[in-house]
């Protein structure tokens, strides 16, 4: 069956996680993304925890992904780096500001041998601007978009002491951008498929992350971050209830779902003493009955087992369980984006470093010589 990016070739030069995980979303779309490292491999595969000598983040970030090891620092790795670009759509790095010329294969370089090619660059802060060369990772991004901030305020306010900035779990300001450099990189091929002209796609983590706050749009005309005006102009509830045997959260701010709670309630008006008394006067169960038979958008608190087990998440296929040689299994999240015409699933599981090196070489029309060479000479 045909994949929605089949045709589309990709060298992803990325490590960590925010340009893989671009070079992830691309191979579950079905693109044909092939994995450049250098011969001492992306940091990502030797970077805490290690399960049986891998690193679960790894297999995830590079599933479905070819693997090609170069050392783009020698003359010959540069060259066998152009030749794939000819035949290529696009190239992902996340490298810092400046790293791309100095290999000698930047912007320019690679339009010149390819004037469709679509690289997309994801850096803490873009290409260019006062803080363009600083170097990134989740963290920064946080710090600079006001996340890392609000989250140290939210649990401050929530726990009634002052408590310092807080990290959100997870890398999201990895997440985000790389999801948002994917983003790019479509409306790159469809700029093309129009003028045949490729581009330079510039993605910083700080400017994603700005992009998707709310607060940052509330706070300067209303002097409200998100969560301040929600519990400040909400006519409904927003928050997060004790139960007999467990939290609830419940979302009924505004609309008909406050009609609903009220209805279901027996009140005129809900707020949140009046919903904790009812919530707390139930098991979880009996109140999360009570709440989806009412359409009240409204949830047990899941923990990472519960969601593993969810039957939802199982009906959606998005925890899977795949093998990888020398390891067994190991779990990978599904495909979020559900097509009606061109299905997906996650067929191949992350390379070992350089595993289609040979084949990727072969095909350039290198002799089994010439590739023993390239790898006496450190090259691949
Ligand atoms: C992540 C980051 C902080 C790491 O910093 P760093 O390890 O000093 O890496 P740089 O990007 O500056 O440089 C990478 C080095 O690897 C080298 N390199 C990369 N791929 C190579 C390859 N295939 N072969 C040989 N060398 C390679 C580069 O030449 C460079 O070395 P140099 O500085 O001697 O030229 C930095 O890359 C960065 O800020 N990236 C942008 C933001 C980002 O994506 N952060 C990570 C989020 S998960």
């Amino acid at each position: 069956m045909k994949k929605p990016l089949e045709n589309i070739r990709v060298l992803d030069l990325s490590r960590f996680m925010a340009g893989p995980i671009c070079g992830k979303i691309l191979a579950d779309l079905g693109a044909d993304v092939l994995k450049v490292e250098p011969p001492w491999g992306d940091e990502m595969r030797y970077t805490p925890p290690l399960v049986k000598q891998a690193s679960p983040m790894f297999l995830d970030f590079n599933r479905g992904k070819k693997g090609l090891t170069l050392n783009l620092k020698t003359e010959q790795g540069v060259k066998i780096l152009k030749a794939l670009v000819e035949d290529a759509d696009v190239v992902i790095e996340n490298f810092s500001v400046g790293t791309m010329e100095r290999l000698g294969v930047g912007y320019e370089v690679l339009r010149e041998i390819n004037p469709r090619i679509i690289l997309v660059s994801i850096t803490g802060f873009g290409q260019y601007g006062p803080r363009s060369g600083h170097h990134s990772f989740d963290m920064i991004g946080q710090a600079t978009s006001g996340f890392m901030y609000l989250n140290g305020k939210e649990a401050s306010e929530a726990l009634g002491k002052e408590l310092p900035p807080l990290l959100l779990p997870d890398a999201m300001a990895d997440s985000v951008p790389g999801s948002y450099a994917a983003l790019g990189v479509l409306a790159a091929l469809n700029y093309r498929s129009q003028t045949g002209v490729g581009q330079w796609v510039d993605i910083a983590q700080q400017d994603v992350m700005m992009y998707i706050s709310n607060s940052l749009v509330l706070y300067p005309a209303t002097g409200a971050t998100f969560l301040e005006s929600m519990r400040r102009y909400r006519v409904g509830v927003y928050d997060i209830f004790q139960a007999k045997d467990g939290h609830i959260a419940i979302a009924a701010p505004s609309g008909a779902t406050v009609d609903r709670l009220t209805g279901l309630l027996g009140v005129e008006s809900v707020d949140d003493d009046i919903v904790s008394e009812w919530v707390k006067a139930r098991s979880v169960e009996e109140a999360m009955a009570e709440l989806v038979k009412s359409d009240i958008p409204a949830s047990p608190i899941f923990t990472i087992d519960d969601i593993v087990e969810d039957p939802q998440a199982k009906a959606r296929e998005m925890f899977l369980e795949v093998d990888h040689p020398g390891i067994g299994m190991m779990g990978l999240t599904g495909i979020p984006i559900k097509f009606s015409e061109t299905p997906l699933k996650v067929e191949s599981r992350a390379p070992t470093l350089g595993q289609d090196t040979e084949e990727i070489l072969r095909k350039l029309g290198y002799s089994f010589d010439e590739i023993k060479k390239l790898r006496n000479d450190g090259v691949v």
